[in-house]
């Protein structure tokens, strides 16, 4: 986006434009908006005709096959619409986000989008946006703020209906008896927190059924092999069923649980959240039970949605995805249809 665009759309939409109203759009000076309220200029502000959107993405990492399916989701629709995506990728780690945002609030992109890694810790970069009056985001995992005005709108799943879905259906599976081992996600991020919270929730209804243990494996393969080595060592016998946060951490207890002589999918039951590629090879193998879906093909709903931005409509705070659960008996009827 040039200056001299901005600044004529600003003249031309105020007719009062102050002296220095062309230079404010990335400076600290600009005036933020207030609670529930959008800034005009991240409400509407559109890119002139025949001028190339500039989207910067700040990426958690490459935890997991469900993040890189997000990434390539969000860079093929970028390409597909010739839009500039600046992409950062994080490596797990906040600091390297709120470096990453801050770099994009100097480029004066037209729009942020976060993936962040845990719930806290936004605010001073936020308001640094809303300052600098670039509208932000958030994809796949919402924060907590104390004014929600700090980002335009959350698009993402429902974690706590996740493990919900996924408890229940457990609990089904185990006639409402036995004992869970769970494998959690990342600490302090939203889908850990609340897929922790829905299955939680749901089990409480089953007294039969308690979680004996419960341990972070940071949503990948090597630590949910690790994690789940460590259950087997100190409690082998009394492992009856695995509740992942996400389908690597599955997998990666799937191949602790064999190489320990176990049979996972039959005297172990496993159900896990994602639903990707490796988790309906594991079921179609009769190696993994179930999994709930996760979408993480953001690209068009993204694109879509910074095009509504920025042709003037106001967004709801939070658009939902909509996931189901996929058992064993579906599996290979499935598996050729899938995306990711
Ligand atoms: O935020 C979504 C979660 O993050 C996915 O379930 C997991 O695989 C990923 O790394």
């Amino acid at each position: 986006m040039t200056g001299r665009i901005w600044c004529l759309t600003i003249v031309l939409t105020l007719l009062l434009g102050s002296s220095g109203g062309c230079e404010q759009k990335a400076t600290t000076d600009a005036p933020s908006a207030g609670k529930g309220q959008q800034t005009p200029e991240n409400a509407a502000t559109p890119t002139a005709a025949g001028e190339k959107l500039v989207v910067g993405f700040s990426q958690v990492g490459a935890e997991s096959a469900w993040r890189t399916a997000e990434t390539t989701s969000i860079k093929d629709e970028a390409a597909k619409r010739g839009v500039e995506l600046k992409f950062a990728d994080a490596q797990g780690k906040q600091a390297n986000q709120i470096k990453a945002v801050r770099s994009f609030i100097a480029q004066h992109v037209d729009v942020i989008v976060i993936a962040p890694i845990v719930e806290t810790g936004w605010e001073p970069v936020l308001r640094e946006a809303q300052r600098a009056a670039v509208p932000v985001i958030l994809i796949d995992r919402g924060i907590q703020v104390s004014d929600d005005s700090l980002y335009t709108t959350l698009i993402a799943s429902d974690f706590v209906e996740e493990g919900r879905m996924a408890a229940e259906w457990l609990a089904q599976k185990m006639g409402g008896q036995g004992e869970i081992v769970e494998l959690q996600g990342t600490t302090g991020a939203a889908p850990a927190i609340d897929r922790q919270k829905g299955f939680a929730e749901e089990l409480a209804k089953h007294p039969g059924m308690k979680i004996a243990k419960t341990q972070s494996a940071d949503f990948t393969r090597a630590k949910g092999k690790e994690v789940m080595e460590a259950f087997i060592k100190s409690d082998r016998e009394h492992i009856q069923a695995v509740y992942a946060h996400n389908d690597d951490m599955a997998l990666g207890a799937i191949q602790a649980l064999e190489e320990a002589g176990m049979h996972p999918g039959k005297d172990v039951i496993l159900v896990s959240i994602d639903a990707v590629r490796g988790a309906f090879e594991a079921m179609v193998a009769g190696k993994l039970n179930a999994t709930v879906e996760c979408n993480p093909l953001f690209g068009p709903i993204l694109f879509d949605t910074i095009e509504k931005l920025r042709a003037g409509a106001t967004l709801p705070k939070y658009i939902k995805n909509e996931d189901r659960l996929f058992d064993q008996s579906v599996a290979a009827e499935v598996i050729d249809s899938r995306e990711y």
